[in-house]
C-alpha cells in the first residue's frame, strides 16, 4: 500500500490565516497540521508516501518535513496542485506514483484520535475495489453523507440540506488503481471541482465499497470552529498522554 495526503487548495475559509500560508502548515496544538495526517500514514505501517500540496508557501513544507526522518522516513515524495480543482483532481496528480498499486488517501486537515491499521488491513484482506471510514457526527450537512442499508452503503450526498443519516464520510479513502480511470470520467461538480463523493459512488455502482466504522474522534480543521476544535482534541490527547 502507497500513502497519498492532500494538502493543496486555498483554504479561503480560514482567511486571514491562510492568505499567506498553506493550511496545512497552520498549528494544531503543537504541530503543524500536516504533522497529524503524516502520522496516521506512518503509524498504519505505510512508509511510501506523497504529499500534494498547493497554493501559498508550498516550498515550506519541504523545509519543514524534508525526507520525512523525523517520522522515520527514508524519503518523501512531492507533487503540486495549480489552482482548487478538488480533491479528485489532487487525487489524479498521483497516478504516476501509485503505478498501478493500491492506495491510502488522507486529507491533510483530518486529524484522528487513534489509528487506521485494522482498516488498512481489512482493504488489503478485501483485495480490490475501494473502502471509506464512516463516523457518526452532530453536523452531518457539513460533510459527504452516507447512506447505509444494512451493511450496505448505497449512496453518498455531498454536503446535503437534509442529510438522510448522520454517517458521514471522514477524508480517509482506499482506493485500487481502478481509481485513476474513475477520475477521469469526472465532470466538475456545481462548485466548479471534481468531487471525491463523485469517485465514491461510482465504486459503490460498480459494487466494490466497502466502509469501516473510524475508531476515536475524527475532526476536520478547514472552518474557525473545526480548526478550534482540532486544536482542543489534540491538546487533550497530548496531555493525557
Ligand atoms: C471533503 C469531502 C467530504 C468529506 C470531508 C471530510 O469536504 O468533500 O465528502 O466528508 O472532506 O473532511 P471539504 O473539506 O472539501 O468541504
Amino acid at each position: 500500500m502507497k500513502g497519498i495526503i492532500l494538502a493543496g487548495g486555498l483554504g479561503t475559509r480560514l482567511h486571514p490565516l491562510t492568505k499567506i500560508t498553506n493550511k496545512h502548515l497552520l498549528p494544531i496544538y503543537d504541530k503543524p497540521m500536516i504533522y497529524y495526517p503524516l502520522d496516521t500514514l506512518v503509524s498504519a505501517g505505510i512508509t511510501d508516501i506523497l504529499l500534494v500540496t498547493g497554493g501559498n508557501n508550498a516550498g515550506d513544507f519541504l523545509k519543514l518535513l524534508g525526507n520525512g526522518k523525523e517520522f522515520g522516513l527514508r524519503h518523501l515524495n512531492y507533487t503540486y496542485q495549480e489552482g482548487e480543482g478538488g480533491i479528485a483532481e489532487a487525487l489524479s496528480l498521483a497516478e504516476y506514483f501509485a503505478d498501478g498499486e493500491p492506495v491510502v488517501v488522507i486529507l491533510g486537515d483530518n486529524i484522528i484520535e487513534k489509528n487506521i491499521k485494522k482498516a488498512v488491513q481489512n482493504f488489503i484482506n478485501q483485495g480490490e475495489g475501494a473502502k471509506i471510514l464512516l463516523k457518526q457526527v452532530e453536523d452531518p450537512w457539513r460533510f459527504g453523507v452516507a447512506e447505509l442499508d444494512g451493511e450496505k452503503v448505497t449512496n453518498i450526498v455531498e454536503k446535503p440540506k437534509d442529510p438522510k443519516s448522520n454517517f458521514v464520510v471522514t477524508g480517509i479513502y482506499m482506493y485500487d488503481s481502478s481509481v485513476f480511470d474513475f477520475i477521469k470520467k469526472l465532470e466538475p461538480s456545481a462548485r466548479g471541482e471534481l468531487e471525491i463523493t463523485d469517485v465514491n459512488n461510482m465504486f459503490i455502482k460498480s459494487g466494490k465499497m466497502s466502509w469501516d466504522m473510524l475508531d476515536g474522534w475524527w475532526t476536520d480543521a478547514g472552518t474557525f470552529e473545526s480548526l478550534y476544535r482540532a486544536n482542543s482534541l489534540a491538546a487533550k490527547k497530548a496531555l493525557n498522554s
